[in-house]
């Protein structure tokens, strides 16, 4: 029994910055930030807002989109690197927020993997049999953990949420394959290094600004278009398919370069290659669901047409995924 994809939905907070209220806030340029990055806004939260709250915006849609009711729903996973607290946890919050009375759920960390690893576990849980409903949500909140003096990073990344609603399949749809990896080797280059239990919260790790992103850009960008060109061309060539047999390859959306290679490398071409970059920039765990609904939204992906998935994100963690989509 395959797990499918019935309901998709995002969500992105009303605020906009560009990349010009960022040339006022460190020394860049909207220039530098579009062609080394592809990035030209990103959203971010109200004063108040966390992920639990865009989570439960995306969980709400779901509900409503498929027409299930709360109680049906069986687990909620949330992959998030920015849970409200660590914990309870984010889905533990959402639950409330649902008041949905029948279902357990957890917090996955996989940082811009996250919602592949998740996509993968929810699907386990409905090949087992014994599930039927399962929400998976990725979201992060990565302006509570960016320093916006770090021209570095704080260029690269936004605020959103995007979510799916995994069920059986009826007619042999839904995930085909899927390669997932992790090597902790390459921790040091993109890591939060405060804040856990290895260095807990305080003055000195607050003057130390430890409880921001650090990035290795140069490092992390090597790896990144190596690792997401080989695992998108591995699970195509594996599931003996081509490039030209994908309707639609949702990366994550980390900088339009590792993109463009990827693609160029599986021989996708540039009009089946969804970017939101340019919108968004990098919201983490949210990335591909956000992709996933706006082509959904759009039309882009229709019942039948082969959808490919890739990521790469802290950790180092990586995934891809074939879906050929439909109930
Ligand atoms: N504006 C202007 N200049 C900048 C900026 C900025 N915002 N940021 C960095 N620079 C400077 C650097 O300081 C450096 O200057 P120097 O040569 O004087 O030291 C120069 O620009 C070049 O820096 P590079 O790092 O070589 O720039 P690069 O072309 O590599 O682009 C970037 C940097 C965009 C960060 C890129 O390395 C990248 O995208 N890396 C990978 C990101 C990624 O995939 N992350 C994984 C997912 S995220 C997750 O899992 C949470």
């Amino acid at each position: 029994m395959k797990a499918t994809i019935t309901a998709t939905a995002k969500y992105l907070p009303k605020r906009v910055l560009t990349n010009f209220d960022l040339e006022k806030m460190v020394d860049t340029s909207d220039e530098w930030i579009r062609t080394r990055t592809g990035i030209e806004t990103r959203r971010l939260v109200s004063k108040g807002q966390a992920s639990a709250d865009m989570a439960t915006e995306v969980a709400k849609i779901l509900l409503e989109r498929s027409n299930t009711n709360k109680n049906e729903i069986e687990l909620i996973i949330i992959a998030t690197v920015t849970p409200d607290t660590i914990f309870p946890s984010t889905a533990a919050r959402v639950q409330h927020n649902l008041d949905a009375q029948s279902c357990w759920g957890f917090d996955l960390s996989g940082a811009c993997t996250g919602f592949i690893y998740a996509l993968e576990t929810g699907a386990k849980f409905i090949e087992s049999g014994k599930y039927k409903k399962i929400m998976i949500i990725g979201v992060d909140t990565m302006s509570s953990i960016i320093d916006y003096t770090d021209r570095n990073t704080c260029v690269l990344f936004g605020d959103g949420a995007g979510g799916v609603l995994l069920e059986p399949s009826i007619n042999d749809n839904g995930i085909i394959d899927s390669i997932l990896g992790i090597d902790g080797a390459g921790g040091e280059s993109l890591i939060m290094p405060g804040g856990g239990s290895l260095h807990p919260a305080s003055a000195d790790t607050i003057k130390k600004k430890m409880h921001y992103v650090y990035q290795d850009g140069k490092t992390v960008f090597k790896v990144a278009v190596r690792g997401m060109a080989d695992i998108s061309s591995e699970i195509l060539k594996r599931n003996n398919f081509t490039g030209d047999d994908v309707k639609l390859f949702i990366p994550h959306q980390a900088n339009k370069r590792i993109i463009d290679a990827t693609a160029k490398r599986c021989k996708i071409p540039d009009e089946r290659v969804l970017i939101n970059i340019d919108k968004y920039g990098n919201t983490t765990a949210a990335t591909i669901p956000i992709g996933i609904d706006e082509a959904i939204s759009d039309g882009t992906i229709k019942d039948g047409d082969l959808v490919l998935t890739a990521s790469f994100g802290a950790g180092f963690t990586w995934g891809s995924m074939l879906i050929r989509w439909g109930k």
